[in-house]
């Protein structure tokens, strides 16, 4: 049910109205009032299982708020949902989890209309969903947040709030037009709520700015507010936390139990654990679209089935070779690498694919990986001296200062908003200095523009993956190599083939388009499009945002391993104790300026750090 808080002017709206009123907030959890939750005039016998904040759930009583049977969704010859049921009860928060691609987004899809399934009914609130449009279906109060952000970039953070409560608006179109009364209060009351709801994320200060300026943390907030504004009963949310540090994560937690609280039903789906376990009432499992486990976050955290699928058991033996204090294992230089330069091997062929517009130009040849131990003082492969970046008036970066010596793995940590992402996209060539130089290989490249960076080979994997979604995945991998394309054939085929097999899933859906990838499969192909590049600087924006538990490790790993095989990464992530672990230093980057620099290890013992980014004390 929507709306709580009598007297609050957020939730001022036609349910308070129609006879809700709040939970008290004195009463004890366990034990609820139904009819201090319930509207009034409802049936108590249909409603009896509206549930307390942390109230132990585990039988179903009476009409749950939805019901999910036997949903089946095939795309061509994949079953992405096989034959799935489960229940969401009124006022609780379910987890719906599973590995990369097992059908939980496209269980959203199904739910809110996105799709029609080949099987199965969806019924919300007493009524079968499935020939409703989906204007209707959020009148109905389904709200959702995507995965991949989808906000109004040009729009203030307010008025996409205020785009939300047009849901439930009442004014006819030539109401509208002849701006009647009820239009300007209407209005009004839109943009109050907007603020109270921006408020309520915690976001308010930031009303007038453009979406498209905000961090992702704050995009993802304003993704929940505009949700909030069109008053569902039904929130659902697609891994809101992906992108946040243990703090921000404790305080996305906090906001989740205050929507619960506050009367909403959340449906979550989300990759980490910790908020998982810690935020719902119960949880559902899904691998390959079938529902593998239905439980309490106790039971299922046990479960060896959830274990095998999903959550995978610590790799103790590598842990404990990477927080050796002599460090991970030491590179041969002289072991064949795929990043190895083959410019000098005769018989040059062109790919196909580039033949139509004349010979590609010369990719600069990739260096050996480097004979200095990586510990910053080697030969700099990048350097920047004083970056100043900002987004029109506001200064987002106040001078900053690194490098990253050739074969190092160098993180960059920081809070959402402390510039990193900023800081990628100035090196990339996205975004002008104000001040401040970048120099790349010992040249200037200040001033040089993207293109011409990633044809020198600095090559980004963008914060929200940039998957061309009309494109096959080939084509995306294909699109990688276009600024730098190979010489031979087999240097195509071999890299090509190394792509495939750190990401099998990627050969499997080579001639899926990328815009039906799961999330961590977009995931996965702007990391192997990337790599296509045979990059000497691979600028890696959150690699594991959105992957699941499993292989969160795998990418840390395979991040390892294409730096042990000589190509230097600068490493944006959150991950910060996996990072930190496995970098040769790392720079702690706080609202703009870098406010700590030193080994990846050392930082990983700095209490500071421990506290800010490791959600220890
Ligand atoms: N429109 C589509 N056409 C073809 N395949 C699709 C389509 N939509 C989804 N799929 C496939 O269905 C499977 C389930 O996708 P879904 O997005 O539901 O996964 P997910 O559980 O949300 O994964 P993740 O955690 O990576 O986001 C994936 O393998 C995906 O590639
Ligand atoms: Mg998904």
């Amino acid at each position: 049910m929507t709306g709580p808080g009598a007297g609050d002017a957020l939730f001022d709206n036609e349910d308070l109205a129609a006879g809700y009123v709040p939970p008290p907030s004195e009463e004890p959890a366990g034990e609820v009032d139904v009819t201090a939750v319930l509207p009034a005039l409802a049936d108590p016998g249909t409603v009896a299982d509206v549930v307390a904040p942390q109230r132990e759930i585990d039988t179903a009583v009476g009409e749950p708020l939805l019901r999910v049977s036997n949903l089946t969704m095939r795309f061509g010859g994949l079953t992405a949902l096989d034959d799935m049921s489960f229940d969401i009860r009124r006022g609780e928060i379910l987890g719906l989890i599973g590995p990369n691609g097992a059908g939980k987004t496209t269980c959203f899809n199904a739910i809110t209309g996105v799709y029609k399934p080949t099987a199965g009914t969806v019924t919300f609130d007493g009524k079968q969903l499935g020939k409703q449009p989906r204007n209707a279906i959020t009148r109905l109060g389904i709200a959702r947040t995507f995965q991949n952000i989808r906000l109004f970039g040009e729009m203030t953070a307010l008025e996409n709030v205020v785009v939300g409560t047009d849901a439930r608006h009442k004014t006819s179109v030539p109401g509208a037009i002849l701006r009647t009364p009820r239009f300007h209060r209407e209005e009004r009351d839109a943009v109050e709520r907007g603020m109270a709801l921006l408020e309520f994320v915690g976001i308010a200060p930031r009303a007038v700015e453009k979406a498209r300026n905000l961090s992702y943390g704050d995009q993802r907030r304003l993704e929940i507010a505009r949700a909030l504004a069109t008053e569902p009963k039904l929130l659902c949310l697609d891994e809101p936390a992906a992108g946040f540090n243990p703090s921000e994560k404790s305080a996305l937690m906090d906001l989740i139990r205050k929507i619960r609280d506050d009367g909403y039903t959340v449906l979550l789906i989300e990759h980490d654990m910790r908020l998982v376990m810690g935020v719902t009432d119960r949880i559902v499992v899904l691998e390959f679209g079938r529902k593998i486990a239905d439980g309490l976050p106790e039971q299922i955290r046990q479960d060896p089935a959830v274990i095998a699928a999903y959550l995978g058991v610590p790799d103790e033996a590598e842990a404990a070779a990477l927080v050796a204090p002599d460090g991970p294992p030491q590179l041969d230089p002289n072991e064949p690498s795929l990043f190895t330069n083959h410019a000098a091997e005769a018989a040059t062929t062109y790919l196909p694919v580039y033949e139509q517009g004349g010979p590609p130009p010369e990719p600069e040849p990739v260096p050996e990986p480097a004979a200095t131990a990586p510990d910053g003082a080697g030969e700099p492969l990048l350097v920047v001296e004083d970056m100043i970046v900002g987004y029109g008036r506001i200064e987002a970066l106040h001078g900053i200062s690194m490098h990253v010596a050739h074969g190092e793995l160098v993180t960059l940590l920081g809070a959402n908003g402390a510039g990193k992402t900023t800081t990628m996209r100035a090196l990339s060539g996205l975004l002008p200095l104000q001040q401040g130089r970048v120099l790349f290989e010992g040249t200037d490249i200040t001033r040089i523009k993207a293109p011409e960076r990633v044809i020198q080979g600095l090559i980004q994997a963008p914060e929200g993956r940039g998957v061309f979604p009309g494109m096959t995945v080939q084509e995306n991998l294909d699109m990688g190599c276009h600024a730098r394309p190979f010489k031979k054939k087999a240097e195509y085929t071999q890299t090509l083939d190394w792509v495939f097999e750190l990401f099998p899933r990627l050969l499997e859906r080579r001639k899926q388009v990328g815009g039906t990838l799961s999330g961590g499969e977009q995931q996965m192909l702007a990391i192997g499009r990337a790599l296509m590049a045979r990059p000497k600087l691979l600028l890696l924006d959150e690699p594991s945002m959105g992957l699941a538990p499993m292989v969160i490790q795998q990418i840390f790993r395979i991040i390892s391993e294409i730096n042990d095989q000589g190509t230097t990464v600068l490493l944006v992530e959150q991950n910060a104790q996996q990072a930190l672990t496995r970098s040769h230093r790392a720079y702690i980057l706080e609202t703009g300026s870098v406010t700590k620099t030193g080994g990846g290890r050392e930082l990983l013992h700095d209490p500071a750090v421990k506290a800010a980014y490791l959600g220890v004390a």
